[in-house]
């Protein structure tokens, strides 16, 4: 398959990626991921990009296209690929679509993850993400927890909050999501590619984008 993931920040996208690369081996491509292991590995991208990350603010859209343009044209994206998290603005839905074009891939569906905001907020701030860059398995406290001593149940490191899991960074991030990214529905559904989906359960939501993907 070859999707977008959209969706406020706690909808969902990174745990349904995951669960959809099980299906057909598609690879989970999240620019969210790429960008905190080169923070981690302080990298010069890691370094460019670690302010806007952690005030909750959008990484330049110049840096995403320069990432996502090398990274959709290595080889394991063959077998198609989930994008979480990008595109995240109008001029990167443009930038891909000339990219795609180019590469001469189309998108099967713009999956558009529905949540209230309520749900949003408490479940970012009782995530947890496993720290390993390898892994990084997402977890919560609540509905699925890592181990009692907060350790990773596939490869036994620290679960911990992530950087921009403040409440001030939450805040922003949200904000940010309604001014730039909010608009990629419209964009999606002109194309005739949007699929909303509204639903608390993930298993309903792959069993949806699955339907949709083998019409
Ligand atoms: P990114 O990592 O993409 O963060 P985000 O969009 O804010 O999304 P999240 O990862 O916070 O949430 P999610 O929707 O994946 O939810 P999750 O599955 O974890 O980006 C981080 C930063 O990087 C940005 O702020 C920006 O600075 C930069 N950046 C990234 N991409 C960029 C781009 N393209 N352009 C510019 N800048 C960019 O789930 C959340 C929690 O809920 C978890 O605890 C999970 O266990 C739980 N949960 C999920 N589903 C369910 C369910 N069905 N029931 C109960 N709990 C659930």
């Amino acid at each position: 398959m070859r999707i977008v993931l959209l969706g406020a920040p706690g909808a969902g996208k990174g745990t349904v990626a995951k669960m959809l690369t099980d299906f057909d081996g598609s690879v989970q491509i999240s620019t969210g991921d790429i960008l905190r292991n080169a923070v981690k590995a302080k990298t010069k991208l890691g370094l460019e990009a670690q302010g806007y990350m952690e005030r909750g603010e959008l990484v330049p859209d110049k840096l995403i296209m320069d990432i996502m343009e090398a990274r959709l044209q290595e080889p394991d994206c063959a077998k198609g690929f989930i994008l979480d998290g990008f595109p995240r603005t109008i001029p990167q839905a443009e930038d891909l679509k000339v990219l795609l074009a180019k590469i001469g891939i189309k998108l099967d569906a713009v999956i558009n993850l529905d949540v209230p905001k309520d749900v949003i907020l408490d479940r970012l701030t009782t995530r947890r993400t496993c720290s390993n860059p390898d892994c990084q398995e997402i977890y919560n406290i609540k509905s699925k927890p890592p181990s009692p001593e907060g350790k990773c149940l596939k490869c036994g490191s620290p679960a911990v909050q992530r950087a921009d899991e403040t409440v001030e960074a939450i805040t922003q991030r949200l904000e940010t999501y309604n001014e730039k990214t909010a608009p990629l529905a419209a964009f999606y559904e002109k194309e005739g590619l949007l699929k909303t989906i509204a639903s608390l359960s993930s298993e309903e939501i792959v069993a949806q984008v699955k339907a949709s993907i083998t019409k």
